[in-house]
């Protein structure tokens, strides 16, 4: 069993990657780190928590944390998820609230207690990894590894024409995270956009079973799917964040390469945006970035199977 940090900011996605987590007896989830993302950080820690009383997982700890990006504006994803978060869902509230230490020094605390062991797996803006990052330099070293959905490599982005939202949202924590050293894995739109939960497979195989989970999964997933119908012209929502959780329960669902990579951070049209140095005509020594470990295909069919037996079971 492998222990567990979720970073998160729930979100519909990240919702469902929590669900994939607790439902996984290969992890063991030791606590939840909220981040101001998708929808401001209150919001997300509720929904954090609202996740945890659906599954009668109140036991787990939720640490807020950083509330803004560390240099931009927020950017917000309200569009997607709902003004609350969880698709304006009426889902029902966990009537407690967060922890009261403070997301980072909860990343800062558990990850040097133990060197090596704990799994970190991202999947909101990086701000809370940055901030442990600038707090204990090294810090993001012990984790065992982690795991962050974001970046576009070759894939277009869905914020900005380059961007994928959590870059996006959060460029410069995106790059200090990127060049901690850390044991990193990267699941960006390259790998995310490739797993789709179909509509179809919401109308046959989730909504009839009329489980809490089960109506949890199809009313949050509602107003995103519509979105994804209306604006992208796609039948069903993307996997994002659980397939991150799924590469941290079997990384063969995802076929990996080490690349150079750094994140622009200025650029009007840009900031946000994965550059990848794949230059094979200069000297090693004078490529941009730092080596990261790239998801650059998925066992797509095998994962979405894989997502669904797990969270319906
Ligand atoms: C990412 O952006 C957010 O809206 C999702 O929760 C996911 O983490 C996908 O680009
Ligand atoms: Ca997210």
């Amino acid at each position: 069993m492998k222990r567990t940090i979720l970073d998160t900011d729930p979100g519909v996605d990240d919702a469902l990657a929590i669900l994939l987590a607790l439902g996984s007896p290969e992890l063991h989830v030791v606590g939840i780190s909220a981040v101001s993302g998708n929808v401001e950080l209150a919001r997300c820690v509720r929904n954090a928590l609202r996740v945890l009383r659906l599954t009668g997982r109140m036991d787990l700890p939720v640490h807020a944390g950083a509330s803004r990006p560390l240099i931009r504006e927020p950017f917000r994803a309200e569009i997607v998820h709902g003004r609350d978060g969880l698709g304006d869902a009426g889902v029902s509230d966990a009537g407690r609230g967060a922890d009261s230490e403070d997301a980072v020094g909860f990343l800062v605390r558990t990850l040097r207690a133990d060197p090596g062991a704990i799994s970190l797996v991202a999947t909101g803006p990086l701000t809370n990894l940055a901030l442990a990052e600038r707090q204990s330099p090294g810090v993001l070293k012990q984790a065992r590894e982690v795991i962050v959905m974001g970046g576009a490599v070759r894939e277009q982005g869905n914020a900005t024409p380059t961007g994928e939202f959590n870059f996006v949202a959060d460029p410069h924590a995106a790059r200090e995270v990127l060049h901690a050293g850390a044991n990193l894995t990267l699941v960006p739109l390259d790998v995310t956009h490739r797993c789709l939960l179909a509509e179809e497979a919401v109308r046959r195989r989730i909504a009839p079973l009329r489980t809490p989970v089960s109506d949890f999964i199809a009313r949050t997933t509602a107003l995103c799917r519509a979105y994804m119908k209306n604006v992208e012209g796609v039948e069903g929502f993307h996997l994002h964040d659980p397939l991150a959780v799924g590469v941290g329960i079997d990384p063969s669902f995802c076929e990996t390469e080490v690349m150079r990579l750094d994140v622009e951070t200025e650029g009007g049209l840009t900031a946000g945006q994965v550059v990848a140095d794949r230059r094979v005509f200069v000297d090693e020594r004078l490529l941009n970035g730092s080596n990261v470990r790239v998801c650059v295909g998925v066992d797509r069919k095998r994962f979405v199977e894989f997502f669904l037996e797990r969270v319906l079971k």
